[in-house]
């Protein structure tokens, strides 16, 4: 084994684990290389099926990269993360939710989730909504979030979750491409201690948008609140007669689809990934038991919010699945104060802490008095996600969250692959901070040097994994040539996840990074071509270009190069205009840090922009890569000398 420090799962930790050793890890996993088949055949056991599969995986067209897992099974992925658990686990708490308010606590057990779940579906169909149909949500961190999630899967609609810290602009982007039927709302929700007003956010949003007939408001603050024709108050329909407690769950198809989530990329337009029903389920139950090694005890908390994917894939259906308790916080972790995941922890007991780099970072500043405040004791295992955690981070995690008797989960993954994809089975590999480690059962993963070919060992190239696993997405939705072109015809034969990392000796994946056009900002995904056109969508500006720079606390930060109009003059004012601008048009979470003007950008003799050479002046490189095919040389110095 190589020769960094390592750190080992305690004896007690192991002794509970579902996976002990790496030999064990190695037998199993490469039996799944071998014949994936026979591996999921025997973990598609644990789901119910209402009618049997007839194969495994099949392909339906290997160019088009079409396949089908568990063709033709018909089942319910809320039957599955509900119904099931009713005759053993219906007292068991399946959700605690906490609110920004200390004192606003509320436990569903797993019979109560089924019977909220069940009427919130009843809603839906009494509103119109089918199987197929296409349904909006923008919610703030509240149960019903989870709960409407759900109530779709339960009656066959593809719910389409927008993440509620986008701004008008982004929102009615994302909801006119699912050609949604409904959107679901809330009036409002606490942030830091302010009110804020969803349902006029969002009403905003869709004010053109055609195909949204209905609006469902749930009730959650006090809040002024002025419905419209077609909107309803989610409390007030509940309590209609006709509103029964029971809804029988849809016969979905293995491969219907289950949800679009959008996310950014190399593209200037959102894409809408889209997952279907029992791979998707499969997938998430066995990554979320044996990464998380949850035990039936166990209080697990994810931190993320349900409008990305891992809220999807580990707050909502993955621990469900495994009848899980899961804690959900509506806050921040910055308020009220600097104590408060720790506080959380200590209240709840929890066992499974998973949440970001970003956040750890955040609150490594404040130093470890707040943190020696609470009592940890409770905590077994700590889960990392989002952008790769740098050591300092990892360890500060690891001997003062985790008090150095709690593995942590490096989880490696994407929107695009539904669930894990690398990451530590962690009562039986040795830890090294950064890395990722080894591949989860049946995924044939990689790295590749640009002609195809297999990287050395430590030598950077791009990951790729041979062969589709049951949780990866099916397509773009609506872009099916789309989602060949960027994840498929790269590297024939593997699927292209945009990530540039190595494997050392011991066979461990190191994740170093993003190759295109994505930047991480605090785990969150942007592409620059989304902010460039946002600010090109400005009066004042006439080019621009983002690429990210090193930064702190959120990892990664945007930095965007930007040339004005004839006649504009650059300013501190016209600076926070442009920043002010992206947050209106995208996000608060897009506003670049550092906004430089200059005269001109380094472009191909075709007028392409080179982002790598912005990005390599950003870090303070000079590794500009090959620069044959700059056609202004000239311009790297002269940006270069008033870099911000
Ligand atoms: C991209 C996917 C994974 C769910 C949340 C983000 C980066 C994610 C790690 C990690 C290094 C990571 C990759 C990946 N990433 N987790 N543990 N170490 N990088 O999903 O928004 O679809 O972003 O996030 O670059 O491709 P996403």
């Amino acid at each position: 084994m190589s020769d960094e420090k390592k750190y080992y799962p305690s004896k007690a930790f192991q002794e509970k684990a579902y996976i002990k050793s790496m030999e064990e890890y190695q037998k199993i996993y490469d039996a799944s290389i071998k014949n994936p088949e026979e591996f999921w055949k025997e973990v598609a056991k644990d789901i119910t099926w209402f009618k049997p599969y007839t194969s495994v995986f099949e392909w339906e067209d290997k160019e088009k990269y079409l396949y089908s897992w568990f063709k033709n099974g018909k089942l319910n992925v809320s039957y599955n993360c509900l119904d099931k658990h009713l005759e053993k686990n219906a007292e068991k708490i399946a959700l605690i939710f906490q609110g920004e308010e200390e004192s606003n606590v509320k436990k569903y057990t797993y019979k109560q989730l089924h019977l909220e779940v069940s009427r919130f579906a009843n809603v839906l169909k009494k509103h119109g909504i089918k199987k197929g149909d296409r349904v909006s949500i923008y919610m703030p961190m509240i149960p019903e979030f989870l709960i409407s999630l759900l109530a779709c899967a339960r009656i066959g609609a593809i719910h389409s979750v927008v993440f509620a810290g986008y701004s008008t602009q982004t929102t009615k982007e994302r909801i006119e491409f699912a050609k949604s039927k409904m959107l679901i709302t809330a009036d409002g929700s606490l942030r830091a201690g302010k009110k804020i007003n969803f349902k006029e956010e969002v009403s905003k949003a869709i004010e053109d948008i055609k195909d949204i007939e209905k609006i469902l408001v749930v009730k959650n603050i006090d809040i002024p609140l002025t419905l419209k024709e077609n909107e309803y108050i989610y409390q007030e329909e509940v309590k209609s007669l006709d509103i029964l407690d029971t809804c029988e769950p849809e016969e979905m198809d293995s491969e219907d689809p289950l949800f679009i989530l959008f996310n950014s990329g190399t593209v200037e337009k959102p894409k809408g990934t889209l997952h279907t029903n029992a791979g998707y389920l499969v997938y998430t139950k066995e990554t979320f038991k044996y990464i998380f090694n949850y035990h039936q005890d166990d209080v697990y908390w994810c931190t993320a919010d349900i409008g990305w994917i891992t809220g999807h894939s580990y707050l909502v259906y993955g621990p469900l699945a495994n009848a899980a308790t899961v804690l959900m916080y509506e806050g921040i972790p910055t308020f009220p104060d600097n104590e408060t995941y720790w506080r959380i922890i200590e209240k709840h007991k929890v066992n499974i802490f998973y949440t970001a780099p970003t956040v750890i970072r955040s609150l490594m500043r404040y130093g470890t008095d707040p943190v020696k405040k609470h009592d940890l004791s409770s905590l077994k295992l700590l889960g990392s996600v989002g952008e790769p955690i740098n050591p300092e981070a990892w360890v500060w995690y690891y001997e003062n969250i985790g008090k150095s008797n709690c593995p942590i989960v490096d989880t490696w993954w994407q929107t695009e692959s539904g669930g894990f994809l690398i990451a530590p089975f962690p009562g039986a590999f040795p830890l090294k901070p950064g890395f990722a480690t080894k591949p989860f059962f049946g995924i044939d993963a990689d790295v590749l040097r640009e002609d195809g070919s297999k990287a050395d060992v430590n030598e950077p190239g791009s990951v790729v994994i041979k062969k589709p696993w049951p949780g990866m997405m099916r397509t773009i939705y609506g872009e099916h040539q789309k989602y060949l072109d960027i994840y498929i015809s790269k590297y024939p034969g593997y699927y292209f996840c945009g990530d540039r990392g190595k494997i050392d000796e011991d066979g461990y994946f190191f994740i170093i990074g993003r190759m295109d056009d994505v930047i991480k900002v605090s785990g969150h995904r942007l592409g620059s071509a989304e902010i460039e056109s946002a600010l090109v969508s400005n009066k004042n500006v006439g080019e621009a270009a983002v690429v990210p720079f090193p930064h702190e606390i959120k990892g990664q930060a945007l930095y965007a190069f930007v040339i004005l109009r004839a006649g504009i003059n650059p300013s501190e004012d016209l600076v926070k205009e442009l920043r002010e601008h992206v947050a209106k048009e995208i996000g608060p979470i897009a506003k670049p840090d550092k906004i430089q003007f200059v005269d001109s950008l380094p472009k191909t003799s075709s007028g392409k922009i080179i982002r790598r050479i912005l990005r390599a002046i950003a870090y303070d490189s000079e590794d500009y890569g090959d620069l044959s095919t700059l056609y202004n040389p000239e311009v790297i110095e002269k940006i270069k000398s008033k870099k911000i």
